[in-house]
């Protein structure tokens, strides 16, 4: 089967009012230099959406190529996520990644999971880390500090004109409903970016986002790092029957699902293969749906910090 590739153009409308360009370059795990190039060449063939993040340490390279693009600031969607270190001070932690990035504003300012860390064993005010207490774990808050508290903070951070929309990423459903539900709470969060591939459907996570207006953006698409998921006889065999790459096949399957898709590539040739769009039917859509169910769901990225119930 011979089929039409076409750059991608399709948004998606937040509860803010504002559109999001539904494909967007993830720049997790890529050097300064990688995200650099990939950055500038991604938005050179097209791509109007970026999502960085404050602890990829990446935040420099990305505003750079953003700034040397040359596109309009106001064409682009960037951004950017509050490191659980810095959740007492979120505007703080914003104005230093505006400064990082070199922007005045991002268009999105996300909680990156659902958990504050303990700041006592911080040294030199070096917060984009992991602090470890003494046992070697990870220095979660679990008494001090939690999410409801922070978005107490970020909700307040559009007035400011420094993020034109607040959501989190990483919240389960139970943790979403806590956070709305929470006395404090004011605004509903405008999108919750998760790990969403054909592994891990997340069908009751978008389900319920859905029918509150919080919309749901894929990381990790192709099963994050070394892209287990292009192995899955499944996709290989979609790929063969509509002559597209297998990372093409789980990209278009997230786009049709109608969510936010954010695959990551540092290599310019997979930067452009990764931007093409074009029609899986509704039974490979179907098909691929099922994958999970017949051999469990797996999850790519999960943290190992005690205490929390991240995901449930
Ligand atoms: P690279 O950056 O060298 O291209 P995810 O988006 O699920 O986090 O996956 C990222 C991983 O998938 C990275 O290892 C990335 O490597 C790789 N990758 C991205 N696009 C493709 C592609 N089109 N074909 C093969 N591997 C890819």
């Amino acid at each position: 089967m011979s089929i039409q590739l076409k750059n991608s153009s399709a948004t998606v409308k937040l509860n803010t009012g504002a559109i999001i360009p539904q494909l967007g370059l993830g720049t997790w795990r890529s050097s300064d230099e990688e995200a650099y190039n990939s950055v500038l060449s991604a938005i050179k063939l097209g791509y109007r959406h970026i999502d960085s993040a404050a602890i990829y340490g990446n935040e420099e390279p990305v505003g750079k190529a953003i700034r040397d693009s040359g596109v309009p600031r106001n064409e682009l969607f960037v951004t950017t996520k509050l490191w659980g270190t810095q959740q007492r001070n979120p505007e703080k932690a914003l104005d230093a990644s505006l400064k990082r990035l070199g922007l005045d504003y991002v268009d999105l300012y996300l909680i990156h999971w659902p958990i504050a860390f303990k700041t006592d064993n911080i040294k030199d005010d070096d917060y984009l880390t992991v602090p470890t207490g003494k046992d070697g774990k990870a220095d979660v808050d679990v008494k001090d500090w939690n999410f409801v508290k922070t978005w107490e903070l970020v909700q307040e951070l559009p007035a400011t004109g420094k993020a034109k929309a607040v959501g989190v990423s990483n919240f389960s459903v139970n943790n979403l409903k806590e956070l709305l539900a929470s006395p404090g709470n004011k605004l509903v969060p405008a999108c919750n970016q998760v790990e969403l591939h054909p592994l891990l459907p997340q069908d009751e996570l978008i389900e319920f986002s859905k029918s509150k207006g919080i919309v749901i953006e894929a990381y990790s698409p192709l099963g994050s790092n070394g892209s287990p998921l292009l192995k899955e006889p499944v996709i290989i065999e979609v790929a063969k029957k509509y002559g597209v790459e297998p990372a093409q096949v789980l990209i278009n399957w997230g786009i049709q699902r109608g969510y936010v898709i954010l695959p990551k590539s540092v290599n310019p040739k997979r930067v452009e293969s990764n931007f093409k769009v074009f029609d899986l039917s509704k039974e490979d859509v179907d098909r691929i749906h099922k994958i999970s169910k017949e051999q469990g769901v797996k999850r790519f990225v999960h943290p190992d910090w005690p205490s929390f119930p991240i995901f449930e």
